[in-house]
């Protein structure tokens, strides 16, 4: 099967879009034949070395844990699942990715695909949303009422955390710089905040919680300043002593996504409802997956990226 992997870490010229074996399954697996293949900044970041001293990869890898497309094969123990279902799943980032026409993954990790999106638009919900979900519901503990700030809403997890905490009733601010204003407002927050012209913490105060989707500029000191006491930080990226919060009346987690099949079926009522859209950026065919890394690498992108890996 075609696919894209790397041998060694490095730029994208690592990238190598080549026939390997197709994936054989155990027992509890589903074999999925990949339309459609997610990006995501840890794409490039696992690409880079930036996690190799994790010891989760081993190489050669394909790269990419977001996929939708069709159950190809079933394993001798899976009872959730038959061939042909459409589906969609955040795969384990310890494994082979989805950048491949076949991918083999735990039948308990995946979802049946939202029926009012294509398979190609599934594949750019998976780990976003489920980020976005997880951060919201488990790390800021999200009510309806709540005052949330969600750092970077233009990103593609801040798109998806925009539309999950309206629709769970929350009041939500969001920033994004001015180009993106009219995309932000258009996700549905309350409150717009151009982060290059205006500090957030001049502007509002006493949340219940902030997301900070993005890094650095001092965030989530600047974080502290603006949650009420008691209230929920949550980092995607940077770190913080969680007592040094504590002690300011804060309660600091540092998020990572875990695969989640239960959360994914949330996400997808969610879309069938029509309170969540998916905002795409460019979709590409899977070899211009080096134009599809760099837009990502640019952290410009509005919405998500995807890899048409049956194009
Ligand atoms: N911990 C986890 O489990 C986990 C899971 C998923 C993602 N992440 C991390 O979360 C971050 C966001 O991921 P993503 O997929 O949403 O990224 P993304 O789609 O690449 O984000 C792109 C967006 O970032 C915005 N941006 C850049 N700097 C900003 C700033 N200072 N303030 C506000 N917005 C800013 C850009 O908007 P402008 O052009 O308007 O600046 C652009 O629209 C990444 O660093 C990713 O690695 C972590």
């Amino acid at each position: 099967m075609q696919a894209v992997y790397i041998e060694q870490y490095g730029n994208a010229k690592q990238l190598i879009l080549a026939d390997v074996a197709q994936p054989a399954i155990s027992a509890n697996q589903v074999l999925i034949k990949v339309q459609g293949a997610g990006v995501n900044p840890v794409d490039w970041m696992v690409r880079e070395g930036f996690l190799q001293d994790s010891g989760d990869h081993q190489l050669p890898l394909i790269l990419g844990w977001d996929a939708a497309g069709d159950v190809a094969q079933v394993g001798t123990e899976v009872e959730n699942f038959n061939v042909g279902d459409a589906v969609f799943v955040y795969a384990p980032i310890s494994e082979q990715g989805a950048y491949a026409e076949y991918i083999a993954v735990d039948s308990a990790l995946v979802a049946a695909k939202p029926e009012s999106l294509d398979t190609l638009t599934a594949a750019a919900v998976p780990l976003a949303a489920t980020t976005a979900w997880q951060s919201l519901m488990e790390g800021c503990q999200l009510k309806a009422g709540d005052k949330v700030l969600i750092h970077n809403a233009a990103g593609g997890v801040g798109s998806f955390a925009v539309q999950i905490a309206k629709a769970h009733g929350a009041y939500v601010i969001g920033t994004a710089s001015a180009a993106k204003e009219a995309y932000v407002r258009g996700l549905g927050v309350d409150e717009f905040i151009d982060y290059r012209s205006q500090r957030f913490e001049d502007v509002i105060t006493d949340v219940d919680a902030v997301l900070a989707a993005v890094g650095g500029d001092d965030i989530l000191q600047r974080s502290l300043q603006v949650i009420r006491k008691d209230g929920n930080l949550v980092s995607l990226l940077d770190d913080m002593d969680a007592d040094m919060a504590k002690q300011q009346g804060v309660n600091f987690q540092r998020w990572w996504v875990m695969p989640n099949a239960e959360d994914l079926q949330h996400i997808a009522e969610l879309i069938d409802n029509g309170e969540i859209k998916v905002n795409i950026d460019t979709v590409f065919p899977l070899a211009q997956v080096e134009q599809a890394h760099a837009l990502s690498e640019s952290q410009r992108a509005c919405g998500k990226i995807i890899l048409n890996v049956a194009a």
